[in-house]
């Protein structure tokens, strides 16, 4: 098979229809926060047996076509000592790996970050390629005030995503290419949706510039929302225009598919939108990308409130799981309705 054909079927089979995928690649600094705020002391054991609540779960491979990793967890492992990235592929799921190393301040740019992590990557490449990994995330940060982005922030993080998608592909790898427009802030709707296509405009400028195939990518994006502490917040209808115009805007069609993020909306709130989001794709008969969610919050907040901790409560955890899964399934064909909360 050729490069460019494993690369598209890595990415047409990641959104396969009614399912998802499962972004449990919080850092260890991340979860350690999720594990206090549930009132359970954060150590690298208890993240062990949380990851694993999440990949045992029964039957979570109908919902979900691919899980993404931290490196600390594609390397760790069940009970018994099977591997999690072992475990996964058993069940048909495709172990995803996030291979950036988080933000730091960018020098000379005050309340703007840089994404870093290009150090090595050719390499980790290849050893994430030999523990099963066919896919790897990579998150840009973007946050919208009234003197940011920058052109400068947008221009180098698109730059590092060019580099790093080049990586992924040369390695065999589909990059998953995460843009994120932060949810948080006072900006209205209309100044987050000129601020998502100025990014998104850039980024496939630079993705193309260095000439890489757009037909085995993934973009990873944020909805199109007026900022958390707006004072109107968006109803359904709107965040899903708003958001299909972006795209329409500024994603190319050879692109195959379009993931979305959470981006700490509640669970509830972020299944609303990617139903309305459906229904807008009905109403327009069809758009050119496959459409799926790719949340981390929004799936994983009601199963780690069910567990806390608990090993008497694993199961329950595990049941608010899949009905998180199925609720986000059905509004992935815009079939999902509040009632079935
Ligand atoms: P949220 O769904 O919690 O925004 O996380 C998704 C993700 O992958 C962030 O990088």
């Amino acid at each position: 098979m050729s490069y460019t054909q494993t690369l598209q079927d890595t990415a047409r089979a990641l959104v396969a229809a009614r399912k998802g995928i499962l972004a449990a690649d919080q850092s260890p600094r991340t979860i350690d926060k999720q594990l206090e705020a549930i009132g359970v002391k954060p150590t690298a054991e208890m993240r062990r047996k949380y990851r694993q609540l999440l990949f045992t779960t029964p039957n979570i491979e109908e919902y979900v076509t691919g899980v993404i990793l931290h490196d600390g967890t594609i390397r760790n492992h069940t009970d018994d000592g099977t591997l999690f990235s072992d475990l996964l592929i058993a069940k048909g799921i495709i172990p995803i790996i996030k291979v950036d190393k988080g933000t730091v301040p960018h020098t000379n740019f005050s309340g703007e970050v840089l994404t870093q992590g290009l150090d090595n990557l050719r390499d980790r490449l290849e050893e994430y390629y030999n523990m099963g990994a066919r896919a790897a995330k990579w998150r840009a940060v973007f946050t919208i005030s009234e003197h940011t982005p920058s052109e400068q922030n947008i221009l180098f993080d698109c730059m590092t995503l060019s580099r790093y998608a080049a990586l992924c592909q040369e390695a065999g790898v589909v990059p998953i290419v995460e843009p994120e427009v932060l949810f948080s802030g006072n900006h209205s709707l209309e100044r987050a949706e000129a601020v998502t296509t100025q990014v998104l405009q850039k980024l496939f400028e630079q993705l193309q510039w260095y000439k890489i195939d757009l037909s085995g990518v993934i973009l990873k994006s944020s909805m199109v929302l007026a900022g958390s502490e707006y004072a109107q917040q968006t109803p359904a209808e709107e965040v899903a225009q708003a958001t299909m115009r972006t795209f329409m805007n500024s994603v190319p069609k050879e692109v195959p598919s379009i993931v979305f993020l959470s981006g700490g909306q509640t669970p509830q709130r972020a299944t609303e939108n990617l139903d309305a989001i459906a229904e807008l794709e009905a109403q327009e008969g069809g758009f050119p990308w496959e459409l799926a969610f790719s949340f981390s919050r929004g799936i994983e907040q009601p199963v780690q409130e069910a567990w806390k901790g608990k090993e008497e409560k694993v199961e329950e955890a595990q049941r608010a799981l899949i009905k998180r899964l199925q609720l986000n399934s059905m509004a992935d064909q815009g079939t999902y309705d509040p009632s079935m909360e």
